[in-house]
């Protein structure tokens, strides 16, 4: 099977911190993936090698490649590679209607401006990806009106309209309520059983679907496991990664972090 993602002894710094230092990590194509790591671990730095906003330095056979490249042309990548960042939310045009966070999807912009154009196919695409997510009756609505959950369904659907074969999730359901994060499970859980790859960067242990299988563990811009997700969320992993004694809960496919007694 080709790999999604492949980066190889990457050495990335972030102004003077070298967060990794000989990264190498592989997801090949359907390898639903959890990547999880406590704070500091480098998972947003993951996601902006993803997203192309960092390179690492030149050194022997230091690369992360996409699709089997190591060059993308970023409107290129958008209908592979959907990254749904949690930054974003922060950051989106608070002024931008629902319709348009959808359809900025196609240039990757924050908010919808004049020059752009829209197709007719591209607008029906936008409603049909509005319509799948349940949020048709806040096309209308300011991005600043609605709630944490729907701003969070507009932005997947942001990703969504380019119809990538994979998403990359950073920390879906943080800040919802239970009602809306199980249905964002259930979404994410859909997108799956459609046959995209789901790529969820975390620290969250109760986000990770039933239906991943794999996780990694990042520490300190390292990985320090891998592998079948049964072996490795154990609570001596958990506790060694988090610096804390945690004990996992296992119920109907999802797993609950709680404090050793
Ligand atoms: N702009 C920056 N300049 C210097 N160091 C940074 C910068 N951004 C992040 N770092 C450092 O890089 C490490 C990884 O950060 P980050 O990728 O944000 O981790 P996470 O998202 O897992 O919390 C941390 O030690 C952090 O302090
Ligand atoms: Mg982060």
């Amino acid at each position: 099977m080709d790999n999604i993602i492949e980066i190889n002894n990457a050495i990335v710094f972030r102004g003077a911190t070298r967060v990794f230092d000989g990264l190498t990590l592989e997801i090949p194509e359907g390898c639903n993936t959890a990547i999880l790591g406590p704070n500091g671990a480098g998972k947003s730095t993951l996601l902006k090698l993803l997203s192309r906003e960092l390179y690492p330095v030149h050194h022997n056979n230091s690369y992360v490649r996409i699709y089997g490249r190591e060059r993308w042309d970023v409107w290129e990548l958008r209908s592979h590679l959907g990254i749904v960042s949690n930054d974003l939310q922060q950051t989106y045009a608070a002024h931008a209607v629902g319709t348009d966070v959808i359809l900025s999807g196609y240039y990757s912009s924050i908010g919808r401006w004049k020059h752009q154009r829209f197709s007719e196919a591209q607008r029906r695409r936008a409603d049909e990806v509005a319509a799948t997510l349940g949020i048709c009756a806040l096309k209308d609505r300011k991005f600043a009106a609605m709630s944490t959950g729907e701003q969070r369904r507009f932005l997947l659907g942001r990703a969504l309209v380019n119809d990538p074969d994979t998403l990359v999730m950073d920390e879906p359901t943080s800040g919802l309520d239970l009602k809306a994060c199980f249905q964002y499970l259930e979404m994410i859980r859909r997108l799956m059983a459609d046959g995209k790859t789901v790529v969820l960067v975390t620290h969250h242990i109760h986000e990770i679907p039933p239906d991943i299988s794999r996780v990694v563990l990042l520490s300190g811009g390292r990985v320090t496991a891998d592998g079948d997700k049964s072996e490795v969320l154990s609570d001596q992993r958990l506790s060694k990664l988090f610096g804390t004694p945690i004990h996992l809960i296992y119920r109907n496919g999802y797993y609950q972090a709680v404090p050793a007694a």
